[in-house]
């Protein structure tokens, strides 16, 4: 082999919800090395979704190693990577011992409905005994409100506060840990931060603020955690992590193929595709469609309080002294975890890029709507005792129907959600910005613009998640004049040619099959 040669690159690790991959990226965010490997997913009871934290580590070891072995492969040595940067599935909770520095259950992922119980307590608490918001109690109906206030979340299932509650309520080990102040907390860029940089010995317990947003522990505004939400959920302050921003050098990485190089950037993926996107001012938004569906509209400095179902989360921070950016967000559980459950439980396609070819067989659903509301509705309608609907089913129904009905219901969430926006934000979409697996098909991008009534831009580089990470990681160190606060010294980074989706649709024809859409969800809803 020739000999290797000297570059600059930066590393993404993307820990999403069913896989994690390392992508090496180069300065004009072409892809120089990546692997990518499927973790484990656990379904212990209907409703539960559980992770193994050891294994999610273990996978982005192994994912890690893999793309450097490929770099080399590539002809370039492992020390071209400069930094690396963490984007992952937010709100999926993990707990640890800070004496073994391991994990002291499963992991409750995000889309876990196990936790009902937890939130029509709370949701009890609120009325009855009231949250106090600047020194002020708020209790009965303007209890909610207070809450959003603090953290800009309603309260649900599907943050890390309710999961953390109900694991040291039924785990005995996490509560004899929490009780003797040894358990540590963590979202899983906090998990995979400890880690990488030395696990126990280093004990470096850190969360960042995006993924600290979903905790509902959070004080959104002032980016502390809050003590009023600690004794609300009744944590003890020793399981909280310290905080850190989206952008600045964390430590070292302690071990591997990469040991000595900088980690400088986490971000919740979400957030990380609306960077990667280059969504980075007021106005701008991208929805990225992969196990489920979310949908972030860029508000800039300003928090904007959702009156009509969405959160306010933060977007990105740069330096721990930074000014925040802020998003509002729609966040839709099932995306392509329904076409999952198309192929593995209902065996109706084989593969998922399947469900375009049959679902073009035919013109339309006939009437069929499909609510996938596998785990509760989230986004704009929160509704946790919501569960999937098949209707307008005849005799003429064939899978295809079912097929087209399934990309419907995406398109029809989206829209929802994009509704609500535009009465939160009292501005109009121009066009929405899309990335995720699901984008790949032409059938799903062209129901979702007619469905929609808007322009859907599916750009040709669709790994914003990861490259979102790696261009906060790269800001932190300056690499390539990379500054995340300055769009400008972005340059060419994921400038590649989109293509653009317009509705086919007549607004009436729209107008009716949305009716239709929401009297199917009413019909799901407290079944
Ligand atoms: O909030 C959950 C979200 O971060 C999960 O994203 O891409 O793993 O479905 P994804």
């Amino acid at each position: 082999m020739s000999a290797l040669r000297e570059s600059e690159f930066v590393g993404s690790l993307d820990c999403g919800t069913t896989s994690t991959r390392f992508i090496i990226f180069d300065k004009h965010a072409n892809i120089v090395a990546q692997s990518q490997e499927e973790f484990p997913q656990y379904y212990p009871n209907p409703g539960w979704h559980e992770h193994d934290a050891s294994e999610i580590q273990d996978v982005c070891d192994r994912v890690i190693e893999q793309a450097v072995t490929k770099l080399e492969e590539a002809g370039y040595i492992r020390s071209s990577v400069k930094v690396i940067g963490v984007t992952n599935q937010r709100e999926t909770t993990v707990v640890w011992s800070r004496k073994t520095g391991k994990p002291l259950s499963r992991a409750i992922v995000w889309d876990d409905s196990r936790t009902r119980g937890v939130v029509a307590h709370y949701t009890h608490v609120l009325k009855t005994q009231g949250i106090e918001v600047n020194g002020r109690l708020r209790s009965g109906a303007d209890g909610a409100q207070g809450l959003k206030e603090l953290t800009g979340l309603p309260l649900s299932t599907y943050f890390s506060a309710i999961k953390l509650r109900w694991m040291i309520d039924n785990w005995e080990d996490v509560r004899k840990a929490h009780d003797a102040d040894e358990l540590a907390f963590g979202t899983v860029e906090s998990w995979i931060a400890y880690n990488l940089l030395g696990g126990v010995s280093a004990g470096q317990h850190i969360s960042e603020v995006t993924n600290a947003s979903r905790t509902l522990l959070l004080n959104v505004r002032t980016l502390k955690w809050d003590p009023v939400l600690l004794r609300f959920f009744g944590f003890r302050e020793s399981v909280l992590p310290r905080l850190v921003s989206t952008s600045e050098v964390y430590g070292n990485l302690a071990n591997g193929p990469l040991k000595g190089v900088p980690l400088g950037g986490l971000v919740g993926d979400q957030q990380g595709a609306l960077i990667g996107n280059k969504c980075l001012s007021q106005g701008q938004a991208k929805c990225t469609y992969g196990t489920g569906a979310f949908l972030l509209f860029c508000t800039g400095t300003d928090i904007v309080y959702s009156n009509h179902g969405l959160l306010s989360t933060v977007a990105y921070q740069v330096g721990c002294q930074g000014k925040p950016v802020y998003a509002l967000e729609g966040a839709i559980a099932v995306a392509g975890s329904a076409i999952k459950w198309l192929r593995d439980s209902m065996k109706l396609i084989k593969s998922a890029d399947e469900i375009n070819t049959l679902a073009r067989t035919v013109p339309s659903t006939s009437g069929v709507y499909f609510v996938t509301a596998f785990s509760g509705l989230l986004a704009p309608y929160w509704d946790p005792g919501a569960t999937g609907l098949l209707v307008g089913l005849t005799s003429y129904t064939t899978p295809a129907h079912v097929a087209r009905a399934t990309l419907e219901a995406n398109a029809f969430q989206t829209r929802a959600v994009i509704e609500s926006m535009k009465l939160d934000s009292n501005s109009e979409l121009g066009h929405l910005k899309v990335d995720g697996g699901m984008t790949n098909g032409d059938l799903a991008m062209e129901v979702l613009a007619d469905v929609g009534g808007f322009e859907v831009v599916r750009p040709e580089m669709r790994e914003s998640t990861a490259l979102g990470s790696a261009l906060l990681a790269g800001s932190a160190i300056g690499l390539f004049g990379w500054d995340i606060t300055r769009p400008d010294t972005l340059g060419d980074v994921n400038t590649a040619r989109s293509t653009h989706f317009v509705p086919r649709t007549g607004e009436e024809e729209r107008s009716r099959a949305w009716r239709g859409w929401q009297r199917a969800v009413e019909r799901s809803r407290g079944w």
